[in-house]
């Protein structure tokens, strides 16, 4: 089964185990992840809380920086707050970065049970498409949805469709069970893949991001597969990485 879980509370506990999972927060934890890896960082560790990050910065070994925000805006006292264009290769190369943001990284906590975890975003639609190939026919495949403070985000059900629509685009099979929310993202992503930009802006995701001062990242975000890199989630500790 392809299913799009809109909620991270609408994860069904019970089919996890049996699943591979993409998380998508695509303004902007997801897109950040990986531009940091795309970048040289050498891992996104992910923690829920900010406490947890401070906590984990002594016993890992240098360049550490830590990372994350909270209503938008870089944790006081943080190394980078949590858009995109700070995770340049001066900054994150080499570096295991501690991430804590509000929605994206509590979502990957939240599907820690599954198989298979990968982060998905526009940026890297394709590449992610392609990391699920091997598994289609074996597991669940699971596009979870961050959202925005447990709504549904807009930008989040185009970011999943776009990675759809690449696996249909890659392989036509017919005999693949797509769920109705499936379909949903599919043609979500497909009517507005023209105008990427615009369409994100309109969400509340997009919206908070203007008010705050980040316009610039929703166009950052927006760039269909410009990074090559699928990422995949480790666990115990959590942690991403390229997919070499
Ligand atoms: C989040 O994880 O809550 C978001 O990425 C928030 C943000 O865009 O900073």
């Amino acid at each position: 089964m392809i299913d799009v879980v809109l909620l991270p509370g609408m994860i069904n506990e019970l089919i996890l185990p049996q699943s591979q999972v993409v998380v998508f927060d695509v303004l902007r934890a997801s897109s950040t992840i990986v531009t940091a890896l795309s970048n040289g960082a050498r891992e996104v560790r992910l923690f829920s809380d900010v406490d947890a990050v401070l906590h984990a910065r002594g016993s890992i070994p240098p360049p550490v920086l830590s990372a994350g925000e909270r209503g938008c805006v870089m944790v006081p006292g943080f190394d980078l707050g949590n858009s995109p264009a700070e995770y340049q290769t001066h900054r994150v190369g080499g570096a295991s970065v501690l991430l804590s943001t509000t929605n994206g990284t509590r979502a990957v906590v939240a599907a820690q049970a599954a198989t298979e975890i990968f982060i998905g975003s526009l940026l890297n639609a394709q590449a992610t498409a392609d990391a699920l190939q091997p598994q289609l026919d074996h597991l669940h495949t699971l596009l979870v949805l961050a959202g925005t403070d447990g709504q549904i985000a807009q930008e989040d059900v185009i970011g999943a469709g776009a990675v759809l629509w690449h696996l249909l685009g890659g392989t036509y099979r017919i005999d693949l069970p797509y769920t109705d929310t499936a379909w949903m993202a599919y043609h979500c992503f497909a009517s507005v893949r023209e105008r990427l930009g615009a369409a994100l802006r309109l969400g509340a995701g997009g919206i908070n991001l203007i008010e705050g001062g980040f316009e610039d990242d929703i166009d950052l975000c927006a760039q269909l597969n410009s990074k090559s890199l699928a990422v995949r989630v480790h666990k115990h500790p959590l942690r991403a990485t390229a997919v070499l």
